[in-house]
């Protein structure tokens, strides 16, 4: 939730920061605005809506050049996203310039406190109050990094602030608390950014930002201490992705991208995971052997689609482990007393590796003893830094708003995980653990032939852009995938779109159907439970003989369903447990043209943001 970057160099910084900006557009796009320190003053532009506004505006009315700037895209929290309440805030004098991402739990005590003082707000925001505050420290101290230290030690919640003062023209100054923040180095200039997009065309060369911890960006050096003042230690790191990754490609959208980069995401994930003998060897899982093997319980915490990913992994983890595994939104987690020791094993799945939700039920679960092991795709972010063991999807950067190429690897990952509990555990056999993996590495070109047979799935997409509602039904690990095919329509289409368990429909959803009503169906494979499948093809009898238009998903060669089927989309045969890989697919595609055929933006749906760093 809101991009931010920060840019001292030698080049001009307010082009650095809206080149960055747009990079980070994917989170926030309510509002955007910048500010130069130039002639000994500080000049600022902001717009509410997107970051066209800011540039349109920009045109019209140029600011002065300079070396230093910051800028921020915003997804509103504290405020309706107007002009005024975009960022940056200045304080009274327009002297200090400050952006936010996150939330300042205690601003309203300190808005009356500064209001109490003589200070006058600009905004309805919770971040108005750090411009003041740091103004009125850096009068007594004239240290905009110190001003920093003292005045973030007065806030409270989760926060990312950079700053600029125009006494300090070669600085720009940043703090930490809960929200990501990372540093390019480059030579002779640096950044500051929400996510190394935002460089990435600039340096491959970054710094992970702690918790609690103040940088002070020079030309000439990058001084990095907690909020006390004490030098803190600086873990450097190289970004391993180019800028091209965060390019569109030719593509009309990120998404378009992002999906038609399944096949080699999925293969990218599987890569250097076996060992010559054929075995598991997941050398970020820094959980030892004799751990997992006394673990007698799984419990799983993710927000979204990533939930949905956790969904799916219980069935693998407990057939093949035959461990008890548990599922829980992240959000819901922590305040229902989750009971948890330290023979439970929690694995944390996230895209971003921000999300506040995810986070929170992660340090819980530590607090309790448990080990945490994250899934994640972003290098260095808070998650995978704040658990016990990291398995990195590489999906390289997802930047549309919904979720696909991630989902995937994240379904990899999970299937990996549960593998190599089996291997440690001894509840499954070499050559059945490699018999898994062979299917998982052909897994990538069934999604490849699944991407080559989507013009139908395009074509019926376009023919329902006006109705007004979308049914998904599924069984077993196609459950979870009717969950994340209604994700995506309602996330992208804003049309209603409801995930049912098909056992379900008989319990009350069948009302629902009427005439011409579409109803999408996962059915899993014939080949694996035959019980499963005979009793979808009665659900799909069911619903059809209501009127409903039914959209089946169902494996080549299945032709008991052919004769229920309105519209048949045909995915590759897989093991019962690897079908979500190729069923989720056409879903996507669905959602992604049925948003364009409304007219929807794709990769920016309204209300959202790609990464969830508030509760
Ligand atoms: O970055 P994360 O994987 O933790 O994000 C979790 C959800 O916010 C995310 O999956 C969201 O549901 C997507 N927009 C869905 O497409």
């Amino acid at each position: 939730m809101c991009g931010i970057v920060g840019y001292v160099g030698m080049r001009p910084a307010l082009d650095v920061v809206l080149a960055g900006l747009k990079r980070l557009e994917y989170r926030g796009y309510d509002s955007a605005g910048v500010a130069v320190l130039a002639d000994g003053g500080l000049a600022t532009a902001k717009k509410a809506g997107k970051l066209l506004n800011l540039e349109k505006e920009l045109a019209e009315r140029p600011l002065p050049t300079g070396p230093t700037a910051i800028g921020h895209t915003r997804w509103a929290t504290h405020g309706a996203p107007t002009d005024a309440n975009a960022h940056p805030h200045l304080d009274n004098a327009g002297r200090v310039a400050v952006v936010h991402n996150g939330i300042i739990e205690n601003f309203a005590r300190l808005r009356a406190e500064l209001a109490a003082r003589g200070h006058e707000s600009a905004s309805e925001t919770d971040t108005e109050v750090v411009a003041h505050l740091l103004a009125e420290e850096f009068s007594s101290c004239a240290d905009l990094a110190e001003a920093m230290r003292l005045v973030c030690r007065r806030l409270e919640g989760a926060f990312t602030l950079v700053a600029v003062h125009a006494d300090e023209p070669d600085v720009v100054v940043g703090a930490r608390r809960n929200s990501p923040l990372v540093v390019g180095v480059g030579a002779g200039e640096a950044f500051l950014a929400s996510d190394v997009a935002a460089f990435i065309a600039h340096t491959r060369s970054a710094i992970e930002l702690g918790q609690d911890q103040v940088v002070e960006l020079r030309r000439d050096g990058i001084t990095v201490t907690d909020f006390a003042g004490r030098p803190a230690d600086v873990r450097g790191y190289h970004i391993d992705w180019d800028a091209s990754a965060a390019e569109k490609g030719g593509y009309d959208y990120f998404m378009l991208k992002e999906i038609a980069e399944q096949p080699k995401a999925v293969a990218d994930t599987l890569l250097g995971r076996v060992d010559a003998s054929g075995s598991l060897t997941l050398d970020e899982v820094r959980i030892s052997t004799s751990e997992l093997r006394e673990m007698d319980k799984v419990v799983i915490v993710a927000c979204g689609t990533a939930f949905h990913a956790g969904l799916i992994a219980k069935y693998a983890i407990e057939h093949w482990t035959r461990i008890p595994c548990e599922v829980e939104l992240a959000s819901e987690f922590r305040y229902r007393d989750p009971i948890l020791d330290p023979r439970t094993l929690v694995i944390a799945i996230s895209q971003s590796g921000e999300t506040m939700d995810t986070l929170m039920a992660l340090r819980h679960a530590r607090e309790q003893g448990s080990k945490v092991l994250a899934i994640c795709n972003t290098n260095g972010s808070t998650i995978p830094r704040e658990s016990d063991a990291v398995l990195y999807t590489h999906a390289g950067p997802e930047v549309a708003v919904a979720s696909t190429k991630a989902f995937l690897t994240q379904l990899v990952a999970c299937y990996l995980v549960a593998l190599y509990l089996g291997q440690v555990r001894g509840t499954k056999w070499g050559d059945e653990i490699q018999a898994v993996v062979r299917e998982l590495s052909r897994s990538s070109q069934d999604v490849e032939r699944v991407l080559d047979t989507m013009e139908p799935v395009r074509n019926l997409a376009r023919s329902l852009a006006d109705k007004p509602t979308v049914l998904f039904l599924g069984r077993h690990v196609g459950y979870p995938v009717a969950l994340e095919g209604a994700l995506k329509l309602k996330e992208l289409a804003y049309m209603h779109a409801e995930g049912f368990a098909a056992g379900e429909l008989k319990h009350g959803p069948i009302a629902l159907i009427e005439k011409d009503l579409p109803v999408v169906v996962v059915v899993p494979s014939p080949r694996g439970r035959s019980v499963l499948h005979d009793k979808i093809v009665s659900n799909i009898q069911e619903i059809r003989a209501r009127g409903a238009r039914t959209i089946v998903i169902a494996e080549e060669g299945d032709e008991a369903v052919a004769p229920y089927a309105d519209h048949l989309i045909r995915i590759p045969a897989t093991p019962t447990l690897l079908q979500p890989l190729v069923a989720t697919v056409p879903l996507q595609v669905f959602a992604c043209e049925l948003a364009t055929a409304r007219g929807n933006e794709v990769d920016q749906p309204r209300n959202l943001a790609k990464s969830v760093t508030v509760e």
